[in-house]
């Protein structure tokens, strides 16, 4: 079969991490998509940086227009970011038959409800795993895992630059801002971090998550947003000492007057799980009625991690696309051949 065709809108911290797991990767996720997935064009503000990876390999321009108006592209992974120009590229994407995958979750928070029905009109999928908590395989978690449960309530640190900075000014007392300058070298934090630290970026997940949660539209303008601005070291002190961590949750559960959206910190006592969740990592725990609490825990920022969440969306929606009905469903996509040396 012909390789499926990956057009990339993005080359930054997870454009770059996507197209160096797909390489490293390439012969266990070919295999388990059932068919090669290849980026056969790139479209970046910055070529140049593009164009040193992928030298004449693979066409490199500032031309984002004319990747998404291709017909050679089969999927747009847009990880170009903000909600301008991105909303206008992955509806055409759209428009033009395209599958998407993005990690913007901005983007859909904001305009995922005219984004999605476009998609389901024009029968194609907008995969956003890597939208949410990082490489932590949550949207598949709630939306297939979790899907014969009534779910009452999830919570959990979904902002992998504010759980840095709360864990580093509380382990090595180094003041918000030295750390926040540390979070943007590591690549965790959005290009504009006053989105982490006020707390938008954990909403703009929790939304999408109370969305598949609770079967209900993106709503982000009803959450309640505070983020860690306003705390300073000696709140992180006392907290200890009073045996609690402050950490930045999103809370979303049924109520009698509706679904309830938070995003505050939080005192947690050192005792729970949570509380122990350190650095850029993330965790969410989800209560369903019929299996009762469950936690999700890894990496929740960072350029493989996430880059790992777009490539399993890119095998998802590859998986549509293949000859073999087997691959098409997430079997293990395995030849009997290769069961004795290699396994996977
Ligand atoms: N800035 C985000 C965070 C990146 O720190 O969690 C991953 O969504």
């Amino acid at each position: 079969m012909n390789p499926m065709k990956v057009g990339l809108l993005g080359f930054g911290v997870v454009g770059s991490g996507t197209y160096a797991v797909l390489t490293r990767n390439a012969e266990e996720i070919s295999r388990r998509a059932g068919r090669q997935i290849v980026v056969s064009k790139v479209a970046t503000r910055t070529p140049a940086k593009a164009v040193a990876v992928f030298g004449d390999k693979v066409p490199v321009s500032n031309d984002m227009a004319g990747l998404v108006a291709d017909p050679e592209v089969d999927i747009v992974v847009e990880l170009i970011g903000g909600t301008t120009l991105a909303r206008e590229l992955v509806l055409t994407a759209i428009e033009n038959g395209k599958h998407v995958v993005t990690a913007n979750k901005a983007l859909l928070a904001l305009h995922g409800n005219e984004i999605f029905a476009l998609a389901s009109k024009k029968g194609v999928m907008v995969a956003f795993e890597a939208a949410v908590a990082g490489g932590i395989p949550i949207i598949k978690a709630i939306r297939e895992g979790l899907t014969a449960n009534r779910i009452q309530w999830l919570a959990g640190i979904i902002n992998g630059t504010t759980n840095f900075i709360l864990s580093q000014m509380r382990e090595h007392g180094l003041p918000y801002d030295t750390v926040l300058a540390q979070a943007q070298q590591l690549g965790y934090a959005e290009a504009d971090p006053a989105g982490d630290v006020k707390g938008i970026d954990a909403a703009h997940k929790l939304t999408l998550m109370a969305s598949l949660a609770f079967g209900i539209p993106i709503q982000f303008s009803k959450a309640y947003i505070e983020g860690i601005t306003d705390l300073d070291q000696q709140d992180i002190v006392y907290a200890e000492r009073l045996g609690y961590r402050i950490k930045l949750l999103g809370i979303t559960r049924r109520r009698d007057q509706g679904i309830e959206l938070r995003v505050h910190p939080a005192l947690v006592p050192t005792k729970r799980l949570i509380a122990n969740v350190e650095g850029a990592m993330n965790a969410v725990v989800v209560n369903g009625d019929a299996v009762g609490d469950t936690l999700y825990y890894g990496p929740g920022a960072g350029s493989e991690a996430t880059a790992s969440a777009v490539v399993a969306d890119l095998v998802d929606v590859t998986r549509l696309h293949t000859s073999d009905p087997g691959n098409r469903v997430p079997h293990l996509a395995f030849q009997p051949s290769a069961l004795s040396d290699t396994p996977i």
